[in-house]
């Protein structure tokens, strides 16, 4: 039997329309409009965004060379293509914010686990030409009013990374702190020093850990604005009422961020709780050939969520069945009027009304049409509320 690659899963589940739908309407209601970019990519689309040092782009990839030749990439991510989009369509010439939303799938190559797929979907956004840190909020609070509407709790945690006249000299200064603990560090650790020290913090060994607890910090060493912006962060998601912690190791995979960064984080699924994560990155525009452009965005990984949503216990809808094959055209005709503002199923086997009834129960239909003999001839239902 030939099967789904590992980590690659069929979706069988009306749950993620419903993700969809919701995320959608969010959307656009927020003012951001929809963005389709290619599932593959040239490779060092990745390399030079999501960085060389990343995970995602020493372990992860799924790259291949194409037939033509070309160094090619499905897509771990969907942040990389809409700045190259960005980029190649001349938005990063115009004066006006351009906001974005996608949804769709990513691949990465990880070792699969609950939760953590090697093809998954993410619904995501990313705004351009905004550097208020208010647009930060704005963005927050569009996942929070997301995870609101599906019903998902959440624990938001949110970090600055500080910009390129702080963050230098911050890296300086953990780098020494770093480099006296060396020998302590697992091997990781040790390569990180070098490759992206600030990687080091979010290491999950509780041995690493224990030394780092003592390390300097970012949000100790922010510049004035980024300390005021943080600050600002701060107090509009206290004005939106959307609670958080500052966690201030959270780094982040991707090496494109800059000041703010942020992941909502699930409780109730286990050791991938991660359910969004997002933040800004003021340079990637210009460091992929672009104008100079702040930009801001996140991303939901939506298997993740799934688990989350708790099926309704709601009836919805209309199921019409015959007990004569004669009644099936009464009924299609019927059905098709009805359908006009509302869901109708349409049942083509006859069936006993008793068969009928258990399996319009059964369906959670709101309310059972059948059509027997004698209905017919008077061209009306047997009606029953469920
Ligand atoms: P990310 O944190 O790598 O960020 O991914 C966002 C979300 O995708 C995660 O919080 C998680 O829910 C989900 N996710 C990631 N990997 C997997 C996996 N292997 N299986 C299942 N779900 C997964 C980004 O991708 C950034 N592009 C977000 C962003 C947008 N930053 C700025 N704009």
């Amino acid at each position: 039997m030939i099967k789904a690659l590992r980590g690659m899963k069929d979706i069988i589940d009306d749950k993620f329309l419903k993700i969809f739908d919701t995320t959608r309407e969010v959307a656009q209601n927020y003012g951001f409009s929809y963005i389709e970019t290619p599932i593959l990519e040239e490779t060092r689309l990745f390399k030079r965004s999501v960085g060389e040092s990343s995970d995602i782009v020493n372990k992860e990839m799924y790259e291949f060379i194409d037939k033509g030749g070309n160094e090619v990439c499905l897509r771990p991510e969907g942040t990389a293509g809409v700045v190259r989009s960005y980029i190649e369509h001349k938005f990063d010439r115009l004066e006006t914010p351009k906001r974005f939303w996608y949804f769709g799938p990513m691949f990465r190559y990880e070792r699969p686990q609950k939760g953590r797929f090697r093809e998954f979907h993410q619904f995501g956004v990313e705004s351009f030409k905004e550097p208020s840190v208010w647009e930060d909020i704005n963005i927050i609070a569009m996942a929070a009013d997301i995870f609101d509407k599906l019903g998902i709790k959440y624990t938001l945690k949110i970090n600055s990374l500080g910009c390129s006249e702080c963050m230098p000299k911050y890296k300086e200064k953990l780098v020494e702190f770093l480099q006296k603990h060396k020998d302590s560090l697992c091997e990781d650790c040790q390569r990180r020093i070098k490759q992206n020290p600030i990687r080091t913090l979010d290491c999950k060994l509780n041995s690493c850990q224990a030394i780092l607890k003592e390390a300097p910090k970012i949000t100790d060493h922010l510049c004035k604005t980024c300390q005021e912006d943080f600050e600002k962060l701060q107090k509009g998601l206290d004005n939106l009422e959307i609670k958080y912690e500052i966690d201030k190791n959270l780094v982040r995979g991707l090496d494109y961020y800059t000041k703010t960064t942020f992941e909502f984080i699930s409780n109730e699924i286990g050791a991938q709780s991660a359910i969004a994560g997002g933040g800004r990155y003021d340079k990637l525009v210009e460091s992929l050939g672009g104008k100079p452009t702040p930009a801001v965005g996140f991303a939901i990984g939506i298997e993740r969520i799934m688990d989350l949503i708790k099926e309704e216990d709601k009836r919805e809808g209309i199921y019409i069945g015959a007990m004569i094959e004669e009644a099936i055209p009464f009924i299609q005709k019927e059905a098709k009027k009805l359908r006009k503002d509302q869901k109708v199923y349409v049942e083509v086997k006859p069936k006993s009304l008793k068969a009928h009834l258990k399996a319009a129960d059964k369906g959670k239909f709101k309310k059972a049409l059948i059509v027997g003999e004698d209905e017919l001839k008077k061209g009306e239902f047997f009606e029953k509320e469920l």
